[in-house]
């Protein structure tokens, strides 16, 4: 508690260290830049059982005893399912160009594979629709973390029949909405669902292990690339990208004997997806034990993982700082959390450093093989309070002032950022930690389900006016 009083008041005091920011207007990003919102289906969604929808590994795992803090789970989150034409109002009212969402693969098919729920599909035609009519554009991620409950039992990603099921789902979806959706991402953060869900049991399903990890890592991958394929073929002038979590991570105290630590973490955490993609194998160079995971590779497996997707999307959150260390064992380092080390943080305790996303800007667009960057995530949750209607959020608008004066400062040094999409629309389901953080430019009053728009969407709202 006591740390958490020191950090939150050292957040209060970094605005002004960061006081170039201060100043910052959003039309310097100049005409073409997009700007959107996203969020994701099961955290928004809610309907978890309506119209014929199959549940997902995060029905299951919330309906768990002690799986989510709060004891929550999505159930009925912020119900979308049926607000999302005010929601897409409140997204085109803040002057936005993009929304951004992702599709319940069990709300479309209940069982994973086979037959397909006409109710599920016919909600999404109406999402698309809605934005059409609105006018701002859907971006749509294939797969945010839902997978269907029957596939889990069958092994979830740690089977190869995923593969074939993904292949199905995604030529489906392609094939269905194609000619009116044109911007795509086949995953979101293949980092954080494989590692938070199959190696350290904290996130749905729940599964925990190295080989589970590695074997989910590999079918992840190679199901990213074949997405990308099928979705380049199948629907016309199409934009197809993946998006990435990451972190810069930083050796502790700044000392060299750190450096390996900090290798390893960054092979773990920001190369091991975006890597085979591009062409460069897994990065056993940094980390050898991966090399483990050839276990389970088929013939073709190599040339199967590349994809040349037309941009990539990055989402950055916090800076790890590591060390090495006797425990655990293969990675044989840890993190000092940002607790300890009493710098700035939010209120689920990441690091608040803007320079983070700088550099991630500057490390992925470094590879040869990305074209484009879009920041498809960023955002904050810090303790909002709701008084007459109103929400004075001067933290998060300082944040986006910060982390964006930082994207400017890559986009005018050459690196093709062209798009940042805010961490989210509105509050909503924030996975193990439940509703406590609040993420939203828009405050929902769980309780009503009413939404009111916070000064950071207001900010938003005004600086993006013409
Ligand atoms: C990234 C994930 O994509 C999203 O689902 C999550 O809510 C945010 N990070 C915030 O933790």
């Amino acid at each position: 508690m006591i740390l958490r009083l020191i950090s939150t008041t050292l957040f209060f005091m970094s605005f002004g260290l960061y006081a170039q920011s201060d100043s910052l207007e959003l039309n310097v990003f100049g005409e073409d830049f997009l700007w959107g919102v996203a969020c994701a289906s099961y955290q928004v969604e809610g309907a978890w059982d309506a119209d014929g929808k199959g549940p997902s590994v995060w029905d299951d795992f919330t309906h768990q005893k002690g799986k989510i803090k709060d004891g929550s789970n999505g159930d009925v989150a912020v119900d979308f399912y049926n607000n999302y034409k005010d929601d897409i109002a409140l997204s085109k009212s803040m002057n936005l160009d993009v929304f951004r969402f992702s599709l319940s693969w069990s709300r479309i098919f209940p069982s994973g594979v086979d037959s397909v729920n006409q109710k599920g599909i016919e909600f999404y035609h109406n999402v698309i629709d809605e934005c059409h009519a609105q006018g701002i554009e859907p971006w749509v991620t294939l797969y945010h973390w839902d997978l269907p409950l029957a596939l889990e039992e069958q092994g979830g990603w740690t089977d190869r029949m995923i593969l074939d099921a993904f292949i199905d789902y995604v030529t489906f979806c392609a094939k269905e909405y194609g000619s009116k959706v044109k911007n795509w991402m086949i995953m979101n953060e293949p980092a954080a669902f494989v590692g938070l869900g199959y190696m350290m049991g904290y996130h749905a399903p729940g599964k925990k292990g190295v080989t589970k990890f590695l074997k989910a890592t590999h079918h992840a991958c190679l199901a990213m690339a074949e997405g990308g394929r099928i979705i380049r073929a199948e629907v016309e002038n199409a934009n197809v990208g993946s998006t990435f979590s990451c972190s810069s991570i930083e050796p502790y105290k700044g000392k060299t004997k750190n450096n390996k630590a900090v290798a390893k973490f960054d092979a773990m955490l920001n190369r091991l997806y975006i890597e085979p993609a591009l062409g460069l194998g897994y990065p056993y160079d940094a980390f050898p034990a991966f090399k483990r995971i050839e276990k389970y590779f088929e013939k073709g497996d190599e040339e199967r993982l590349k994809f040349d997707f037309d941009f990539i999307g990055i989402q950055n959150y916090f800076r790890m700082v590591v060390k090495r260390s006797w425990f655990p064992p293969l990675i044989w380092a840890k993190e000092v959390p940002a607790l300890k080390r009493y710098v700035p943080v939010n209120e689920m305790n990441f690091e608040i450093y803007p320079e983070g996303i700088y550099k991630m800007l500057k490390k992925f667009g470094a590879y040869g093989g990305v074209k484009r960057i879009i920041v498809t995530e960023n955002g904050v949750c810090v303790t909002d309070s709701l008084e007459n209607g109103q929400v004075h959020d001067e933290e998060r608008i300082q944040f986006f002032k910060d982390y964006l004066g930082q994207v400017l400062k890559a986009k005018n040094e050459g690196i093709p950022v062209d798009g940042y999409f805010v961490w989210s629309l509105t509050d909503n389901f924030e996975w193990s930690e439940g509703y406590e953080p609040r993420f939203g430019l828009i405050y929902v009053d769980y309780p009503t389900q009413k939404r009111y728009m916070k000064d950071s969407g207001k900010w938003f709202k005004s600086q993006l006016e013409n």
